[in-house]
């Protein structure tokens, strides 16, 4: 199957009542580790890298390790999203290579760090969207911010800084027609979310809900969705690494927000903690080794593990021969001729 748009994706979870994992890659494990993830749980899936992600392996080795995924794996969508695109011309790169998605992150200014007006998000988002919409390629933008730094990227500070105000995602998607939308509800990327078990006071899922009911046809997206799981924590102190004891997103506060309009879920530290634990297993418990494939098949299997957990936890395992790939160019035909129009977004 050619790479699909992942608006067809995520409607086809909308309409299935399901959830889709978007797992951020760097390297050819990480795509791997996945489309086994995929084969073995028969989901569709979307890969995301992130601008770090696209300077780490050079655009063109990333694009093509998708490509041969695609390739050797006909019977899966594939859907591929460039994560937190931090201006127009990030996102209009990824178009032009070939990305079937792109996020529009102007929730941040262009540094990446500094919190963006409501106007200057709308403005940026809404010229990425009829850029992206006229080649058939999905948006999604963000409002409110998220909590803490990866990889220079991030405000900084808790998740509860920036809240989203459900006034102003409402406002926000009428004005952009964005076909998904990342809300702040009180998570962070990375490995530091929260001191102890999250509850209402610190993960609002009351104000997801209220999002969902306002704009029932817009596709949620929950960012900083790593479980960030003690055993995988273990794993990673037990074998010399000092990780501080941390909590992330249950994973059953995630399942009621895909019962509430959350159709993608963004995961990519608890994959980096599996790859990583395995790793230090294998260097501390056999120091004679040197082979980095004695590290690194482990650390794909160990992230394989994780990633078909998710899939089977989310809802996206079994649906992948749901339905046949829909052109891209199809796809722009029917933003054109607002079949695919997201508007009248507001449920009155
Ligand atoms: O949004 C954050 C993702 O975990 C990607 O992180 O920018 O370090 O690649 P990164
Ligand atoms: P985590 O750090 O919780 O895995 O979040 C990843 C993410 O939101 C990528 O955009
Ligand atoms: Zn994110």
């Amino acid at each position: 199957m050619p790479l699909v748009s992942m608006r067809q994706l995520l409607d086809e979870a909308a309409k299935g009542g399901y959830g889709v994992g978007a797992f951020n890659v760097n390297d050819m494990e990480q795509i791997q580790a996945i489309m086994g993830a995929a084969k073995e749980t028969n989901s569709p899936v979307i890969i995301q890298a992130s601008r770090g992600a696209r300077s780490f392996a050079q655009d063109r080795y990333l694009f093509h390790l998708i490509l041969a995924a695609a390739e050797l794996n006909p019977e899966i969508p594939i859907a591929m999203h460039q994560d937190h695109g931090n201006s127009f011309e990030t996102c209009k790169s990824a178009i032009e290579l070939g990305y079937t998605s792109v996020m529009m992150d102007g929730s941040l200014k262009e540094d990446g760090k500094t919190p963006a007006s409501f106007e200057e998000n709308v403005a940026v988002t809404k010229k990425v969207v009829d850029f992206a919409h006229a080649r058939g390629v999905t948006v999604e933008g963000e409002i409110g911010v998220l909590g803490g730094v990866e990889d220079g990227h991030g405000a900084g500070g808790t998740g509860l800084e920036h809240v989203t105000d459900p006034d102003q995602a409402v406002e926000f998607a009428e004005l952009t027609g964005v076909d998904a939308l990342a809300i702040a509800i009180g998570t962070s990327h990375g490995a530091y979310k929260f001191s102890k078990k999250p509850d209402g006071s610190v993960l609002k899922m009351d104000v997801l809900i209220a999002i969902h009911k306002r704009l029932p046809k817009t596709h949620l997206v929950m960012h900083g969705s790593s479980s960030v799981p003690k055993d995988l924590q273990d794993v990673i102190n037990q074998y010399g690494g000092k990780l501080k004891e941390t909590w992330g997103v249950p994973v059953e506060e995630i399942q009621l927000g895909i019962r509430n309009g959350v159709r993608k879920v963004n995961v990519d530290t608890d994959n980096r903690l599996a790859m990583t634990g395995a790793i230090r297993k294998v260097l501390w418990t056999q120091p004679e080794k040197f082979d980095p494939r004695d590290y690194l098949k482990p650390a794909r299997e160990a992230m394989q593990k994780v990633v078909a957990q998710r899939m089977t936890q989310f809802g996206q395992a079994g649906h992948a021969g749901d339905y046949q790939a829909v052109s891209i160019a199809e796809i722009a035909k029917g933003y054109k001729d607002g079949s695919l129009s997201t508007k009248p977004l507001v449920a009155r």
